[in-house]
């Protein structure tokens, strides 16, 4: 396994790549990985001939008063997980390389940015945007792979690929969970002890719903309403929102008569948790 620490360092592993004829598949990360994270690189290992993981805590996607400083890093253990999984390539740029100088390219995502997350998180996907769009153009990806557990995220990378036509595939891979059903994040190591006791309440909540929507609830209204209380009924947990939206638009439908997006952001203390799962129609 090789680590590249600069765009130009990438740069160059990557033409020795296209030059022996192997199609690269990337894992774009922020790295302290966890078996959620693994499972991407699993998937991307079955579909391409060289693995690369980005491992990049990306500063254009954290608001002021966000984690930044405090998201937890270390290269080193992710560097052996990874090496373990068989990776190729780990790209792990410092800051200054990726953002030499600040930005005035700005990527938006029209309708699409100010729900859900983008509420809380004004101008986060569009960090996101710039540095998957900057990954894209470093790595010259066939494949790249990213997790539901994001699904608005993943949406909008699904839309910046086709939109800016990147020859790239977008696969998204399933949430990966602890035996409680707690999303593996790299943030659940802020959680308190109790917190993380109290946090496995938002996929009780979407697991009630989905099953409410499966036994036939048609009324997104009613579907929400039930998430809402179940989670305000855990007293460790502020609720941010809990929606029933389609998957295209992230808009609430009138009735549910078609697939839709469970997806809930909790935070317990200064810690903010996502979840979602679809319900099929
Ligand atoms: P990060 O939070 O490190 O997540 C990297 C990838 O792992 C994302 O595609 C995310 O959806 C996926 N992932 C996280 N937890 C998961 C879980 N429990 N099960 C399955 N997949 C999981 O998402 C980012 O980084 C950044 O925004 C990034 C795309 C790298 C851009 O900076």
């Amino acid at each position: 396994m090789e680590i590249v620490s600069t765009i130009a360092a990438a740069r160059e592993r990557r033409s020795a790549d296209r030059e022996a004829g192997r199609s690269v598949a990337l894992v774009p990360t922020m790295g302290y990985l966890h078996e959620g994270h693994l499972s991407l690189v699993r998937r991307a290992r079955e579909i391409g001939d060289s693995v690369w993981v980005s491992v990049f805590v990306n500063p254009a996607q954290f608001g002021p008063g966000e984690d930044l400083e405090r998201y937890p890093r270390d290269l080193e253990r992710d560097a052996a997980l990874l090496e373990a999984e068989g990776v190729d390539v780990v790209f792990a740029p410092p800051a200054e390389d990726m953002y030499p100088r600040p930005s005035v390219v700005t990527i938006r995502f029209s309708g699409l940015e100010d729900r859900l997350c983008g509420a809380t998180r004004p101008g986060h996907f569009s960090g996101v945007g710039l540095v998957v769009a900057k990954l894209f153009n470093i790595v010259d990806p066939a494949v790249a792979v990213f997790g539901q557990k994001d699904a608005q995220q993943a949406l909008l990378i699904r839309r910046l690929a086709a939109e800016l036509d990147f020859p790239v595939q977008i696969e998204v891979s399933p949430t990966v969970r602890e035996a409680d059903g707690l999303a593996m994040s790299s943030r659940n190591v802020y959680l308190s002890a109790a917190e993380r006791q109290a946090a496995p309440v938002l996929h009780r909540a979407l697991v009630a719903a989905h099953d409410a929507v499966a036994e036939g609830e048609n009324d997104p209204l009613v579907v929400e309403g039930q998430m809402r209380e179940m989670i305000e009924a855990e007293p460790l947990a502020s609720l941010e929102y809990a929606v029933c939206v389609g998957l295209e638009d992230l808009e609430r439908p009138s009735r549910i008569d078609r697939t839709v997006l469970l997806a809930t952001a909790v935070r317990f203390g200064s810690t903010r948790l996502i979840d979602n799962l679809l319900v099929e129609r």
